[in-house]
């Protein structure tokens, strides 16, 4: 008697298919659990549906708009609270939502980090003087969906320090950005930045890192800017996260000030940024929120 259904056989369920093409691949399909939920199973990273990238794309155009706008803007002698105006009102006049505000209490719609200050500086009456860096970080809420970038500014013309870490910190994203693609992982992110990093003599911050981006401001996974070839979660097609190196010119040790936001050099070195939301597709990497590197 023949007890085992051959793959050629038609299935016994009766549907008249060959059993390879009806209840046997029915069986390996729920056998393999699918991409999407193994991610969020195993890690809680929620991967990205084409209408949410979508989503985060429109988002990230008016993102880097307002990165634009601000730009325009810069000049010595302007206060920073002028940068939380004019991103407050670009956001707002776009039908958008400045992230930031409030978020865990922070007071402003953006966040000017000047010289020495690494990140979550909090716009204000600090007036922007010639060959002074400055950062400004934008994340936006459009119709639900999240991006973030930031990028470090010269204001009037830098002097040679001023010039090293903008140019380091802007090939630490290019050099993190060049390691996304599908079955890379975190770790080579990490790798390829803090070697960049510290062959220029400069240090990586570890307080802050890269997040999952898109539904929230801050998801899974972490990103650090520091770490191990080969190490950590692989990445795969359809996460958003951000790449966003805090370089110092000198020591990596930071301090906060005591508005619980500001984050300082502890030497009180130089530190630049730069971030994108990047997106890993099957051939590699997109940037949700492109400008030149
Ligand atoms: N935009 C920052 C980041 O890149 C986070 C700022 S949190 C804030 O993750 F509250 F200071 F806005
Ligand atoms: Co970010
Ligand atoms: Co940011």
């Amino acid at each position: 008697m023949k007890t085992k259904v051959g793959r050629n056989d038609p299935c016994p369920c009766g549907s008249g298919l060959k059993y390879k093409k009806c209840c046997a691949l029915k069986q390996q399909q729920s056998a393999v659990e699918p991409l999407k939920d193994a991610y969020l199973r195993k890690h809680r990273i929620q991967l990205k549906e084409p209408k949410d990238i979508e989503g985060i794309r429109r988002c990230g155009k008016l993102v880097v708009e307002t990165l634009q706008a601000v730009e325009a803007a810069i000049r010595p002698g302007m206060e920073t609270e002028e940068i939380n105006t004019i991103v407050h009102k670009m956001t707002v006049a776009r039908g958008a939502v400045p992230a930031p505000l409030n978020y865990r209490g922070f007071p402003k719609s953006v966040c000017v980090s000047v010289n020495e200050v690494i990140c979550h500086g909090i716009p204000g009456g600090r007036v922007l003087r010639e060959g002074d860096i400055v950062n400004v970080d934008v994340t936006s809420i459009l119709e639900g969906y999240y991006a973030d970038a930031n990028k470090t500014f010269f204001v009037g013309a830098p002097g040679p320090e001023a010039e090293k870490i903008v140019r380091v910190a802007a090939a630490c994203l290019r050099a993190g950005i060049s390691m996304v693609r599908p079955g890379n992982t975190v770790g080579d992110i990490g790798w390829v930045i803090q070697d960049l990093a510290e062959s220029e003599g400069c240090s990586v911050v570890r307080e802050f890192v890269g997040h999952g981006v898109g539904f929230e401001f801050h998801e899974a996974p972490q990103i650090p800017h520091y770490g191990q070839r080969g190490q950590g979660i692989p990445l795969a097609p359809g996460m958003v996260f951000t790449i966003e190196p805090m370089i110092n010119l000198g020591g990596k040790e930071l301090r906060v000030l005591k508005d619980n936001w500001t984050a300082v050099t502890r030497d009180g070195s130089l530190s630049a940024q730069f971030e994108q939301t990047l997106l890993v597709t099957d051939e590699g990497c997109e940037s949700l929120t492109p400008y030149r590197l």
